[in-house]
């Protein structure tokens, strides 16, 4: 039986940085203003929801993942009556809204910090974590996790920045006020939430050491069992997903921190969030087999009542284009966009992927985000894929009339969304098709992924299969051409090509493999 659509498992979740996005009130930043005028563009490149990044009120240290209040919105990007009309105009398009929420920290210019900071007895201070003496628990952003606080002479946890202070899930007021929090979005129409770094929201009671490991930096050689994944999330999940669950289709992603997929399938089911973020696509080569066993891997971990999600690229690493493309030549990028759209998961996409975006250079004196500030040479931060995004080749890339707040690709003359809509060929084309299909396709939205070489060199092939609803996708990672063999039994179907990325022609012989140019997909459909 075919199962309804679904948009957040059978449709594709498109993530928006908006600092990055689109300016219409000329500050050089992006804005909520900038979002509707392109939901039309975003309507034709076929997504169906939208992740918008952190959209509250910010001193902006680490770009909207310090609030300072979760009720509003930063005024950089708007009003809330300009978040009301995103969310009217959006919905009226069938397009889906979730936003980023981070509740393992705040500000330090919250509110709540600020009374917290006052005095050991204030109503506050146990929504954070203080303590007399540090531990060995470090910050991921370098230095110890434990900042002291003059006024009162105690040391404040924090796993990221030291603007960024962590607060105490296990006060009473602090979980039901971040309750509250989620329900007051859900109560302004929002359809789902992509959780920050949900699993170190709890951590030891007896904030005993971390033990050590090997590792390059102080953060790296602690095993991180005491200052994350502690039991008593599965019962704040628990709650979470109920709450969540009264209001119909609303979807939640966490962002697992630290650890690979294993740990991230255990979050993910019936009472946990509807997904969890799995990160190895961004580690693979440039290899068939590597993306083939991460896929496996997955597929393997996630439990019966957790669905896959698929991440090529994000504002916390170098974009795909950056990883893997040669040049400007985009074929490798098709392939990545063939991969991602037709697996058994739901494909999240990052602004710019779809037209290629390569990640800019950021000089010393350019960097913004503080984390490259502290490791430059060695790492230069995130700003690199968080550039805003090439629409024209008018002034800054018709991003805004004014300087932006992150320098413009110098290749946006020959690399923007204009160009790419006129070319049939282009990557934006190969997207815009490719999401048209997963539409269209029951196989792959809602059909079993069955590998057809099992550990792949060149050519990756695979079969999306719903009944006798069937895909067949053949890629060539590899720099020259290839032959692929249909199989026996599927050969004798008789396949038609539905998408390709370079000229291709299908042998009248059926028992002729097929050839696959340098870099090359093609996928198939039984007539
Ligand atoms: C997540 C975000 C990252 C942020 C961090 C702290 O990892 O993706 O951008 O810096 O959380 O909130």
């Amino acid at each position: 039986m075919k199962r309804d659509f679904l948009w957040w498992r059978d449709g594709i979740i498109y993530q928006i940085y908006i600092r990055s996005f689109k300016d219409t009130n000329n500050d050089g930043v992006g804005d909520l203003n900038g979002i509707i005028s392109e939901l039309d563009y975003l309507k034709e490149l076929g997504v169906d929801a939208l992740w918008l990044s952190p959209l509250y009120p910010s001193p902006d240290v680490d770009y909207g993942y310090d609030v300072c209040d979760y009720r509003n919105i930063n005024p950089q990007y708007g009003s809330m009556d300009d978040f009301n009309l995103l969310i009217k105009e959006a919905h009226q398009r069938k397009i889906h809204i979730i936003l980023d929420i981070v509740l393992n920290h705040t500000s330090n210019q919250h509110p709540w910090f600020l009374e917290s900071k006052k005095a050991k007895d204030n109503s506050k201070r146990d929504w954070y974590i203080w303590r007399d003496k540090m531990n060995n628990w470090e910050s991921i952003f370098g230095g110890s996790g434990w900042e002291l606080d003059e006024t009162t002479n105690e040391y404040y946890f924090h796993m990221f920045y030291k603007e960024q202070p962590d607060v105490n899930w296990r006060n009473p007021q602090l979980r039901k006020e971040m309750i509250d929090i989620l329900d007051f979005w859900l109560k302004k129409g929002v359809d789902g939430f992509r959780f920050d770094v949900f699993n170190a929201f709890f951590k030891k009671k007896d904030f005993s050491d971390n033990p050590s490991k090997a590792g390059i930096r102080g953060f790296d050689r602690q095993s991180h069992i005491n200052d994350i994944d502690q039991p008593e999330m599965d019962g704040l999940l628990e709650e979470i997903r109920s709450l969540i669950d009264r209001n119909p289709e609303r979807f939640t992603v966490g962002e697992t921190f630290l650890g690979g997929p294993e740990k991230a399938a255990k979050y993910c089911g019936d009472h946990k969030m509807h997904e969890t973020f799995n990160f190895d696509f961004l580690k693979c080569n440039w290899s068939p087999k590597e993306f083939m066993s991460a896929i496996q891997k997955w597929e393997n971990v996630l439990p019966e009542d957790g669905h896959p999600s698929y991440v090529l690229n994000n504002h916390d690493n170098p974009r795909s284009a950056t990883r893997y493309a040669r040049g400007e030549n985009d074929e490798r990028l098709k392939i990545l966009a063939a991969l991602l759209i037709t697996l058994r998961g739901t494909p999240f996409m990052y602004y710019g992927e779809e037209i290629g975006m390569r990640d800019i250079k950021v000089s010393r004196n350019q960097i913004k985000d503080p984390v490259g500030k502290r490791y430059w040479p060695f790492y230069s931060g995130r700003d690199g894929c968080r550039a805003p995004m090439q629409w024209d080749t008018t002034k800054n890339a018709g991003f805004s009339k004014e300087k932006p707040w992150l320098n413009i690709h110098p290749d946006y003359m020959e690399r923007n969304v204009v160009m790419q809509r006129e070319d049939k060929d282009s990557l934006f084309h190969f997207y815009k098709d490719l999401i048209r299909l997963r539409h269209e396709e029951t196989s792959i939205r809602d059909g079993l992924f069955l590998p057809l070489i099992y550990e792949p060199r060149s050519i990756m092939a695979y079969l999306r299969q719903s009944g006798d609803d069937m895909l067949m996708v053949v890629m060539n990672f590899g720099w020259r051409s290839m032959r692929f063999f249909i199989g026996n039994t599927l050969k004798k179907l008789n396949w038609k090509v539905v998408l390709n990325n370079q000229e291709f022609v299908l042998p009248e012989d059926r028992s002729t493999p097929i050839s696959l140019k340098a870099n090359q997909v093609v996928i198939l459909k039984p007539e």
